[in-house]
């Protein structure tokens, strides 16, 4: 039988029908809630309301579970590769052995730029975030690729998802080289995703750069376990810019921007600025009281989600990946490691974390891991951006791929003014 749910406004019932996923909690459709009752819905935040359907990725909050189209994420990260794992994203399967073939050497052949991109580099202040410079250029990329920008063309919607996976990385290394005065670094198609990304940001043109198998690994597996989490804040505003029909880089880059703040990709470089600012496991007491604190803005950076109410299980596989690098680095010890688990112990023992369900999430050690890796804190977020682009494409071709996609449009409670009349200057006192 066919779910329904009843809404009853002065007295009048009105029925919609619910939907009931793969699986997940099941949805009221209220599409016809306005025209029928003329009332609208709010949820600020989105807490109880589904923006779309989605076949992309699952998440169990309360158990603390993520799928990519179906496939434990972790057993992913450790099991599979990122390119892999994107084309499974974007196209709801791992490639056969054809199909890997076609794919990964047309992502080799789009990871060089548009030579001319470097002189748009010049432009920025040296210093800059490499964030602020990546949000521009990944823009900038419709003025580049302009072949690529008819969204309604199948075609030219692959070769723009395929130029973005392939040049992101490149733009990242670029903007972290221009940051720090270093030249330009061309990929090297002989070299893996990873490894890549490793000798275009470490390397430089003196030297040859000797790929470390482990870290390479290491970062393959945390793009794995950043490529996608369903239709978080820098997905959803991804989505909404595109629903408008613009052009694929711009859609993207709205991604980027989105993705910046602390509350989400940007809470790596605030948990690791946090933890170095603890600096010794005796001050961490004193933190634990901060973060308590109602009056106190400081919130533990790394811990507490959204959706989670249960350990995050990228963070897991991410505390794994860390202890990893840091002994092939050999900084088993590390003094800002020690910290962490320490605070992470004493926080899941104390009332109030356990009461808010406040776990630690995948920005608690990627931190740490990254530094260690040798990444500078403004680095963790663009990486993070590299491996969400996989996300963000994947959405994007969804959209357009669903008969039901609209312009996105948002109603309102107004409760400003009411229609009033304009006074001449003169006669305002
Ligand atoms: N430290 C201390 N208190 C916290 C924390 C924290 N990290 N996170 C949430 N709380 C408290 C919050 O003050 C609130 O308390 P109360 O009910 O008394 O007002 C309660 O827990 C619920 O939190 P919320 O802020 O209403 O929850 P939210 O779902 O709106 O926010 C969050 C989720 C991730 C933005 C939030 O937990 C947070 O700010 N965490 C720190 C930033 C962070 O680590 N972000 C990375 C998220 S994972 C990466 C990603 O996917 O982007």
């Amino acid at each position: 039988m066919n779910k329904k749910a009843t809404i009853s406004i002065d007295g009048k019932n009105y029925d919609f029908p619910v939907l009931e996923g793969t699986v997940g909690p099941d949805t009221i459709d209220i599409t016809k809630l306005y025209a029928l009752t003329n009332n609208f819905t709010i949820d600020p935040g989105f807490t109880s309301t589904a923006s779309c359907e989605s076949s992309i990725t699952y998440i169990d909050g309360d158990k603390g579970e993520c799928y990519y189209r179906g496939y434990p994420m972790d057993e992913l990260a450790e099991k599979s590769t990122f390119l892999e794992v994107v084309h499974l994203l974007w196209n709801g399967s791992l490639p056969t052995k054809d199909e890997w073939f076609e794919y990964s050497e047309a992502i080799k052949n789009h990871t060089m730029v548009h030579e001319q991109m470097k002189s748009f580099f010049n432009g920025f202040r040296r210093g800059s975030h490499p964030m602020a410079i990546l949000t521009s250029v990944v823009a900038a990329m419709s003025a580049f690729y302009p072949d690529s920008t008819d969204v309604n063309d199948l075609d030219q919607r692959k070769i723009a998802a395929r130029r973005m996976i392939a040049k992101v990385p490149t733009l990242a290394a670029m903007a972290y080289k221009y940051s720090i005065g270093q030249p330009f670094i061309y990929p090297d198609n002989s070299l893996d995703y990873s490894e890549n990304f490793l000798q275009m940001t470490f390397g430089v043109p003196a030297e040859k750069y000797k790929i470390n198998k482990v870290l390479s690994r290491a970062l393959d597996k945390i793009f794995i376990l950043h490529a996608d989490h369903e239709q978080n804040a820098s997905t959803s505003t991804v989505r909404l810019a595109a629903s408008s029909g613009v052009n694929p880089f711009a859609s993207i880059s709205s991604g980027f921007t989105s993705l910046w703040g602390p509350l989400h990709g940007g809470a790596n470089e605030a948990a690791l600025n946090m933890l170095r600012e603890i600096g010794d496991v005796k001050n961490i007491p004193k933190f634990i009281e901060k973060a308590k604190d109602k009056n106190d803005p400081f919130k533990l950076m790394g811990f507490g989600h959204r959706v989670y109410k249960n350990y995050d299980p990228r963070a897991k596989v991410m505390q794994k990946t860390c202890h990893e690098v840091l002994s092939e680095i050999g900084k088993k010890d590390d003094k800002i490691l020690q910290v962490a688990l320490e605070l992470e112990k004493i926080a899941l023992k104390d009332d109030y974390f356990i009461e808010k369900k406040l776990y630690p999430n995948i920005d608690f050690y990627s931190g740490i891991t990254l530094n260690a890796m040798g990444f500078p804190s403004t680095m963790f977020t663009p990486l993070f951006a590299v491996a969400r682009t996989a996300g963000w494409i994947a959405h994007w071709k969804e959209m357009y791929l669903d008969p039901k996609n609209r312009i996105g449009r948002p109603r309102q409670l107004y409760i400003g003014e009411k229609p009033r009349k304009f006074l001449e200057l003169k006669d305002r006192s």
